[in-house]
């Protein structure tokens, strides 16, 4: 168990030249990236100098740790825990309950029947109660519920199983098995399009009624699956006031920048033109100069990667195509945003 990595040298090229990524803010908040254990291969020496954080980008959800009812399958969670311990680094747990990556088993009762609330809450607890168990001081703090606000229009909560079978109390239940398997753990809330004013909102109101009702619940994730032209400052600046009026913790848990808008659909650019790196530069320094600004109800920016030669936006769903979202290349060396980051 836990084993498969040893303390690493950091390279000795360019370190005297290049500063670490998380040094640069040591007087901020910790610096992360989501990891596979493949990744931490391909890219140990990098991540061991530059990020002091990690978050499974896969290996914790449900569908990872339990495929078969009480059957939990750890060894690649332990890998990058192993990492995590050995490096001296924060380890981030992602993710606890979702609508997404969840075996179907979560949700089938017998008979071919949808489970009944009791039975899906037990389960619920189960598989909290182990996880959290396994990991209880090496796992900091958890993403306990996953995007469960409604996108659009006035329904706040997402139309999930969870919200179906068990009722819109799944989410406070969450929080309290949760707390109660480690009261040490710091319990987050986590969800996209975090800066979208009506769907701001709706995450405001979620947490809020939580608090209101004595949920343990401590801080609230931005993904942070941004771009080049959005979401614009103000909005971003908008969200971080909203949200820490709450007197929550914050964190940018799944940062990146990938070089096109939204409804840019080419894929023939093959190589970023120097007026995309630019505009990733500028783009960079501006959102952590104000995350700089914050740092006091900042604990945290996790990227949602490590390095341009593997992120999740190359393989997006009909989108096949580099987007070169993050401060290093796919040679892992540092970016024209990189240097916009540091050096203040
Ligand atoms: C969401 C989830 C992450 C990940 C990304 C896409 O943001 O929270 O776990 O699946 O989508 O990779």
């Amino acid at each position: 168990m836990l084993e498969g990595y040893e303390q690493v040298d950091a390279p000795d090229t360019g370190d005297n030249i290049i500063p670490s990524l998380h040094e640069a803010f040591a007087d901020c908040f910790p610096v992360g990236a989501a990891v596979s254990p493949e990744v931490l291969e391909s890219a140990g020496p990098l991540i061991a100098r530059h990020y002091n954080s990690l978050t499974a980008e896969n290996h914790m959800k449900p569908i990872e740790l339990q495929p078969e009812e009480g059957v939990y399958t750890f060894e690649k969670a332990d890998l990058i825990a192993n990492f995590a311990r050995v490096h001296g680094m924060r380890l981030r747990g992602h993710t606890l309950v979702w609508h997404h990556q969840t075996p179907d088993w979560v949700f089938a009762g017998p008979d071919g029947q949808p489970a009944a609330r009791e039975q899906l809450l037990s389960r619920m607890k189960a598989h909290i109660d182990t996880v959290v168990a396994r990991y209880r001081g090496t796992v900091y703090g958890w993403d306990v519920v996953n995007e469960a606000i409604h996108d659009k229009g006035v329904e706040l909560l997402r139309r999930s199983r969870w919200l179906e079978l068990v009722g819109e109390d799944y989410i406070q239940k969450a929080f309290e098995f949760a707390h109660e398997a480690d009261p040490d753990a710091l319990l987050f809330y986590n969800d996209y399009h975090e800066t979208v004013p009506a769907k701001r909102e709706k995450i405001y109101t979620l947490v809020k009624s939580l608090l209101d009702r004595g949920t343990p619940i401590h801080g609230i994730g931005l993904q942070a699956h941004w771009n080049m032209y959005e979401p614009s400052l103000e909005d971003i600046r908008a969200a971080i006031e909203r949200y820490a009026s709450l007197g929550l913790k914050l964190q940018f848990t799944e940062l990146d920048l990938p070089m096109f808008g939204s409804d840019d659909k080419r894929r023939d650019v093959k190589r970023p033109t120097e007026g995309m790196i630019e505009q990733q530069r500028l783009r960079y320094a501006q959102i952590f100069d104000l995350f700089r600004s914050y740092k006091d109800v900042i604990s945290g920016v996790t990227f949602w990667g490590a390095a341009d030669d593997y992120t999740w936006l190359d393989h997006f769903p009909g989108k096949e195509r580099k987007t070169w979202p993050m401060l290093f290349n796919d040679a892992h060396e540092p970016k024209p945003c990189f240097w916009s980051v540091v050096e203040k």
